[in-house]
């Protein structure tokens, strides 16, 4: 049972789970939200495209509703976010106006480092940007530094790396950057400038970090060389862009919750369909595999640019491995749930490489170490990473998700598999990738 419960006063709800009664196992066919990375370039680069773009599948999310909310400040015209196909006018790039306030992304941070690479390269415009209290923690020199080395000033808090920020846009220089972290937010901001400079931009990346940019620039219209043994991408400016159709596949982060769940709970065969599988974001099937998970593909297929599948998974063992190096940036957003993964897991589990999630929404590896550990498991936190020694019975608690989307969805499917009721407080954040999470899992749960 999953039941949603508010917390008044406050603004705060509680999610209260208990596991399956002995002997129900999740069954049956699922859909997820749309992919919450593709929804935001899909928003972006209508609004900054000539012409329409109509989009299918758009993520209802809150993070979405964010780039939404501060593309239409910036002149785009979107049409009801909640209808199937949504439209957006684009009004081409070099006319996005000058908004009559500040600009804010909410909790974030593909909206806010994303959206700076197209302000930074508006000659004579001048903006103000912020975002939520977990936003404006979250370090903004990681895209700031190599926009102001192409000419791009830009200010903000604590010398130039929290946000709120304030940017007067310039006619930027072509560069050649070199990023010493795989981020798609980095790469993806740099390639956003890169669309209004005369002359090339390039970067290059540690490991390869999601491609969805580069499939959907390419896509718009934009010319790009892409070097997928350096990590390298080139954008060839300036780069005008069409509105396009853009079908939205299921988002493979949140189908993870789902991928887990039914592994661990006895019995259990689900089929989510419409899973995009992009090879670059398809690390988290991998070493679910690798740990013994029963996963399948079905009915593979290319849609608008972008592969597709329908997963099946059952039930089954799963034993302990470690998760490292290049595959990190491929399953970045599922590390919380795969520490759920190995809790339930025969063995040890050793997450390394992975100090980037100390960054994301809440501090990953600090939180997930410490509910985890209220529920019972047996897990230690690194600098870089997580161990777990899996195979402990966990015993229901009240956890809190630090107001972190993925952490507040991992918790509950932990809850699944622990014996009496756990309360997840704050789980609200949910909605930020996944509205309909609750109603889900309480379906589940019940069928
Ligand atoms: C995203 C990139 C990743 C990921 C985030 C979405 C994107 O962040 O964690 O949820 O859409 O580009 P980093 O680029 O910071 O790794």
């Amino acid at each position: 049972m999953a039941v949603l419960h508010l917390s008044a006063p406050d603004p705060h709800q509680t999610l209260q789970v208990t596991p399956p009664a002995a002997g129900l196992a999740l069954q049956g066919r699922l859909r997820i939200p749309g992919d919450k990375s593709i929804s935001h370039r899909a928003l972006m680069l209508g609004a900054i495209a000539e012409g329409e773009t109509v989009i299918e599948g758009l993520l209802l999310g809150e993070d979405p509703r964010s780039t939404a909310q501060c593309f239409q400040q910036l002149g785009a015209k979107i049409s009801d976010l909640n209808s199937e196909r949504v439209v957006v006018q684009g009004i081409g790039l070099g006319n996005l106006q000058e908004p009559l306030d500040v600009l804010n992304a909410g909790n974030s941070g593909t909206t806010i480092r994303l959206m700076l690479g197209l302000l930074a390269a508006q000659p004579g415009k001048f903006f103000t940007v912020t975002g939520d209290d977990s936003l404006r923690s979250r370090p903004m020199s990681r895209v700031i530094k190599p926009l102001q080395s192409m000419g791009a000033q830009i200010w903000g808090r604590h010398q130039n790396s929290l946000a709120p920020l304030a940017v007067q846009g310039q006619a930027l220089q072509p560069s050649h950057y070199t990023s010493p972290i795989a981020s798609a937010q980095v790469k993806s901001c740099l390639l956003l400038a890169g669309l209004s400079i005369d002359g090339d931009t390039t970067v290059t990346e540690p490991a390869l970090s999601r491609d969805h940019s580069e499939r959907m620039l390419q896509a718009f219209g934009a010319k790009l060389t892409i070097d997928p043994e350096h990590h390298r991408v080139t954008i060839h400016g300036p780069a005008p862009l069409t509105g396009q159709t853009v079908v939205v596949p299921g988002d493979i982060s949140s189908a993870a919750f789902w991928l887990v769940a039914a592994s661990i709970v006895p019995g259990s065969e689900l089929v989510i369909e419409n899973v995009g599988i992009n090879p670059t974001r398809t690390g988290v099937l991998e070493v679910l595999q690798q740990m013994g998970a029963n996963i399948s593909l079905e009915n593979e297929r290319l849609v608008t640019g972008e592969p597709v599948a329908d997963l099946r998974v059952k039930a089954s063992t799963l034993q302990g491995c470690t998760i490292g190096g290049a595959v990190i940036p491929r399953l970045i957003d599922e590390i919380p749930i795969l520490a759920v993964a190995a809790a339930f897991a025969q063995g040890t589990t050793r997450i390394q490489d992975a100090a980037e999630l100390r960054v994301k929404e809440s501090d990953r590896l600090a939180v997930m170490a410490s509910e985890l550990g209220k529920l019972g498991a047996k897990i230690t936190e690194f600098p870089d990473g997580l161990e777990i020694v899996g195979g402990q019975a966990l015993v229901g608690a009240d956890v809190d998700s630090f107001t972190d989307h993925r952490i507040a969805m991992s918790l509950a499917i932990a809850a699944l598999g622990a014996k009496g009721t756990t309360r997840i407080h704050r789980a609200e954040a949910a909605a930020i990738s996944y509205p309909e999470f609750v109603e889900t899992l309480s379906h589940l749960c019940q069928a």
